[in-house]
């Protein structure tokens, strides 16, 4: 009789993830606050949004904030609001949701994919600095699955070189960079509220900066409503009845969602946190699995609990080998979608205005597709890492050991996964995950 549930074992994790370790993502207190605007009948605008980007802003210690729509918007309104353009290049890791990275694009700029360290998963400095031309204009840092990246080495290099860093936070509200919340350090930074983040509006997002000339800028793209009520000084008032093009403005109701939960942030955060910590405790001794380092003094959120796999500390099993096995047991588990941006069509051709622009606007140095561009470590982390556990949103011990347990079960036994691999191996060789999407759960 086999021990692992993928072979006819016995099943590992009996509670029930969506019972005792998920919860609803809209709570009591969200939904009266929606009600609140509701009655209002403030369904287009609405102070909610002003009241949340005024907490938000006190929340990450920034000066000025904007909701726009989503966190894609946000991203090109901050690439835009400092200054990025045509025939600019921006840095960027491979390593992340498309959002991260088609923004650049659509400001007609280019995107210059790089590496990320394959302990962080997050940006590196020494690659990103290689990749410096004199077309450079800025460097697009990922705090991925919640893990700061290293702040200090890429604001000095941008220092170095006057380039501009925008921060893509969406996986990364409340963490901490050397006592500062991400999202402050570089020029602008950039936060999702979509509905599966730590923090949610539905769809939404939110944009920060300590900068004025940006965050004018910024709010001038999509934002037109906004425009008349600029300082007479402002560059951007005249634009009051046009705008710049785009109509990024949020929907107020989720806004009021996202001002609701955003009293309870930390609190959920610490809850999140604390079990996910005693998840990678219980799981310290297994070899094989590589937890995210985290850079000195900085706070990672769990917003998502991805891991990498060394196959060759596990007599080469297969990844998807192993998360079939995990799964079997009832373990909530998946590939990772990240890592194969720049083998995309939108940044392989860069001709998204159909006359070559943005690699061929004539502000563009050079023909810089990413056509053929090799990314090693990427590539090699875009394999190797997987979704360990779902995000635990409440306190679950017994649940979190069992998941623990099924970890260790599939760990001792090891002959059985080698005799499923012979038997399943054409299956096996061809399975791939969605390209590009951070959750692949594993069913
Ligand atoms: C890293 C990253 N950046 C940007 C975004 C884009 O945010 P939105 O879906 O709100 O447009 C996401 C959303 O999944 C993301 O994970």
């Amino acid at each position: 009789m086999a021990n692992l549930a993928l072979l006819g074992g016995e099943k590992t994790v009996t509670l029930d993830y969506e019972k005792v370790g998920n919860l609803p993502i809209v709570g009591a207190k969200a939904k009266a606050a929606v009600n609140e605007v509701m009655d209002r009948d403030e369904i287009s605008l609405s102070p909610i949004v002003q009241e949340f980007e005024k907490k938000f802003c006190k929340y990450v210690g920034a000066e000025y904030g904007i909701c726009l729509s989503n966190g894609t918007s946000c991203l090109q309104a901050a690439l835009f609001g400092c200054g990025v353009g045509p025939g600019d290049e921006v840095i960027v890791p491979s390593y992340t949701f498309w959002a991260s990275a088609a923004p650049i694009v659509a400001t007609n700029a280019v995107p210059v994919f790089c590496e990320v360290n394959p302990d962080t998963h997050c940006i590196d400095p020494v690659d990103v600095e290689k990749r410096i031309t004199k077309k450079t204009k800025a460097i697009m840092c990922v705090h991925v699955w919640g893990n700061p990246c290293d702040m200090d080495a890429i604001m000095a290099i941008a220092k170095k070189y006057d380039l501009k860093v925008v921060e893509d936070c969406s996986h990364a509200h409340g963490a901490m960079y050397k006592g500062k919340k991400v999202g402050t350090i570089g020029d602008v930074g950039c936060f999702s509220l979509q509905g599966s983040k730590i923090l949610v509006a539905g769809e939404g997002g939110i944009l920060v900066t300590n900068n004025r000339e940006y965050y004018e800028r910024a709010t001038a793209l999509g934002s037109y409503e906004r425009l008349g009520s600029l300082p007479d000084d402002s560059n951007y008032k005249q634009y009051a009845l046009t705008g710049m093009g785009h109509k990024f403005r949020p929907h107020p109701l989720g806004i009021a969602i996202a001002n609701a939960q955003l009293d309870e942030l930390d609190e959920r955060n610490a809850v999140r946190n604390g079990n996910a910590k005693y998840f990678e405790e219980l799981i310290a001794d297994i070899d094989f699995i590589k937890i995210q380092d985290t850079y000195e003094n900085c706070e990672k959120m769990y917003s998502y609990h991805y891991a990498r796999y060394d196959h060759e500390k596990f007599g080469g099993i297969r990844l998807v080998t192993l998360l079939k096995a995990l799964a079997a047991e009832g373990v909530t588990c998946g590939l990772c979608g990240y890592g194969r941006l720049h083998q995309a069509p939108l940044f392989t051709k860069g001709d998204v205005f159909g006359k070559g622009c943005p690699v061929k606007c004539p502000y563009a140095d050079e023909n810089r597709t990413s056509e053929g561009l090799e990314l090693p470590v990427t590539e090699y982390l875009a394999d190797a890492s997987f979704m360990l556990a779902p995000r635990f949103e409440q306190p679950c011990k017994e649940l979190i050991e069992q998941f623990s347990a099924a970890y260790h079960k599939v760990a001792a036994n090891l002959d059985e996964l080698k005799a499923y691999e012979v038997e399943h191996e054409e299956e096996l060789k061809n399975y791939k995950p969605k390209s590009g999407r951070s959750i692949n759960i594993f069913r």
